[in-house]
Order: structure tokens, then sequence, then C-alpha cells
């Protein structure tokens, strides 16, 4: 398979960098010709693009690494009792794809679970490859090696305060109106340079370790979409935690990835909101509506 290399001292993730593209080609593929959605729930959306890729994924990671385990996205479980872990997407920003709208990518993520390790507790983040078939861009890291994008070393930006800063956020796809999230989406939109809500954590977590982000939040996600991500981030020089600034975990259900220069004013602003500060008062449509009557 042609296309974007890395440094041959990442023998993992080179390997799996394969396994991405392939799936990768195999989903644009799909997103060409276009394919049926089916719900999962409320608004969770599944496709035959997801469940083939899975396929191709899980196919091939058990060829190239036969004692590792799989813990994929779509039900896949093998190996569970395995020291390597390969946690996968295989379409992340499926309701993107399925609304033809280009923004979602694959995302391959692997844990070391030293044996005697509970579960819930959380081992080592060996290497993790995200690849956008869209633009042909390959994010890829080893523990150790630095984070790289198409052959190059990536960076997290240096952009100092949330005043002149890019973000992204996301929503959950379940219970949205359990969520708070579109309270923490007004006050960061008002006091940065605004938030993208693209739909793709996994690429949101690529796109904060090469620095097009400053920073990225979101509630309720799963160790598919954040455990490649999340090595990006901390190996491109960044901070994963959740609000209150601990460290990030597989199974949290509060991500914060930034850039390190604005965690502490990130972390400051999430806690005077979850205590019932720093909203900033925006007119209701109704009084907005009243407000014009009057001219
Ligand atoms: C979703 C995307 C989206 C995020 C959702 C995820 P999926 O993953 O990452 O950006 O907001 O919470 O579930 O379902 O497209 O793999
Ligand atoms: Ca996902
Ligand atoms: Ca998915």
């Amino acid at each position: 398979m042609t296309g974007p290399r890395l440094p041959s001292e990442l023998k993992i993730a080179s390997q799996a960098a394969e396994i991405a593209q392939e799936a990768g080609a195999l989903v644009r593929r799909f997103f060409e010709r276009g394919v049926a959605t089916e719900y999962k729930g409320d608004v969770d959306l599944v496709t035959e693009a997801d469940r083939a890729s899975e396929k191709l994924i899980v196919e091939r990671l058990s060829a190239a690494w036969p004692t590792h385990g799989i813990f994929g996205e779509e039900g896949a479980r093998q190996r569970m009792e395995s020291e390597y872990r390969w946690y996968v997407d295989p379409l992340d920003g499926t309701t993107n794809f399925a609304h033809g709208f280009p923004v979602f990518c694959i995302s391959l993520g692997l844990e070391r679970r030293r044996p005697g390790l509970a579960d819930g507790q959380d081992g080592e983040l060996v290497a993790g490859v995200i690849y956008d078939p869209m633009r042909d861009e390959l994010f890829a890291a080893e523990v150790g090696r630095g984070a790289w994008m198409n052959g190059r070393r990536i960076h997290v930006s240096a952009t100092k305060t949330l005043s002149e800063s890019l973000l992204a956020t996301g929503f959950p796809s379940r219970k949205r109106h359990a969520n708070p999230n579109i309270h923490f989406y007004q006050e960061f939109t008002l006091r940065s340079h605004g938030v993208r809500r693209a739909g793709s954590a996994a690429l949101d977590l690529a796109y904060t370790a090469c620095g097009r982000l400053d920073a990225f939040w979101e509630f309720n996600l799963n160790p598919w979409d954040t455990t490649a991500g999340a090595l990006l981030v901390l190996e491109a020089g960044g901070t994963m935690t959740d609000f209150a600034g601990d460290l990030f975990r597989l199974d949290s259900r509060e991500v914060l990835a930034t850039n390190g220069r604005l965690q502490q004013e990130l972390i400051a602003l999430f806690a005077n909101m979850f205590s019932g500060k720093d909203l900033s008062p925006i007119p209701t449509p109704r009084e907005y509506a009243a407000a014009r009557q009057r001219g």
C-alpha cells in the first residue's frame, strides 16, 4: 500500500498505519458509493462501512500480532486477557460519513496491560494511529518516540491564552438531554476565537496534537475514540486530563486535551462553571425577539 510513511524506528505504528490506511481506503470507497444508515440509539448511527472496516482491521491486527487483544466499537472482543490490547474505532465520525460530510477517520490505539492489572485500571499507552482517508493524513505516535504526521514530527501549539485559542468539542449521541455541554460550548465560544464541532473526536485529538487546535474537550467518550489520540497529544507535548485536571483514564467520562499552556485556564473555567459561576448572560430568543420589536 502506498502513502505517507513513518520513520523506521516506529515499528508498531508503521504496521498499524498500513492497516489503518487499508481500512481508510475501504471506508472511502463506501463513502463514494453511498451506504444505508441504521440506528444504534437515539442519534447513534452505524453503517455497513463501520462493520466492514472493523472486520478488516480485526483480521489484519490478528494476522500481524496473533497474541494481542482487540476491543472494537462494533463488537470485536478478542483475547481480552492479553497483555497488549488494541482499541479500534473502525470509523470515527459516522454521522458525518452518513451525511456525506467528509470528516472521519480510522483510529487504532494500543495499550500494554502488565500482568496483574485489575479491570478498570489503565495500562500504558504504547502506540496510536489515526488515518484520515479524505485528506490522506496519517497521524501516528509511539510512547517515547514522539508524534508524527505524514512522516513529519508534530507538536502542540504555542497559544498561551484562551482568548487567542481555537478549540473543539463534541456532543454525545446518547442521552443528549442529560448533558450540559451546550453551556460549556457557549462559554468557551464567547471567550476564544471559536469552538469547532467537526464530528470526529479522534481527529479533534490529532488536530490538537499537531497544533491546528489548541485544546479539545468532550464528555462520555469511549476508549476506542481516545486511546490513539491521547498518546498523540502526550507525545506532541500536550496534556490529557479530566475537567478537574486529574490524569486522563481510558474509561474517563471527561476528556480535556490541551497544548499545556492553556490547561490551567481551562480547568479553572470548568471549576467555576461547575460551581454555577462564569455563565455569561446572553438573551433568550424571546428576549431577543422582544428587543428586536422595540427596535
Ligand atoms: C463519535 C465522534 C463524535 C463524538 C461522539 C462519538 P462515532 O464517534 O467521535 O465526534 O462527538 O461522541 O461517539 O460514533 O462516529 O465513532
Ligand atoms: Ca468514535
Ligand atoms: Ca465509530
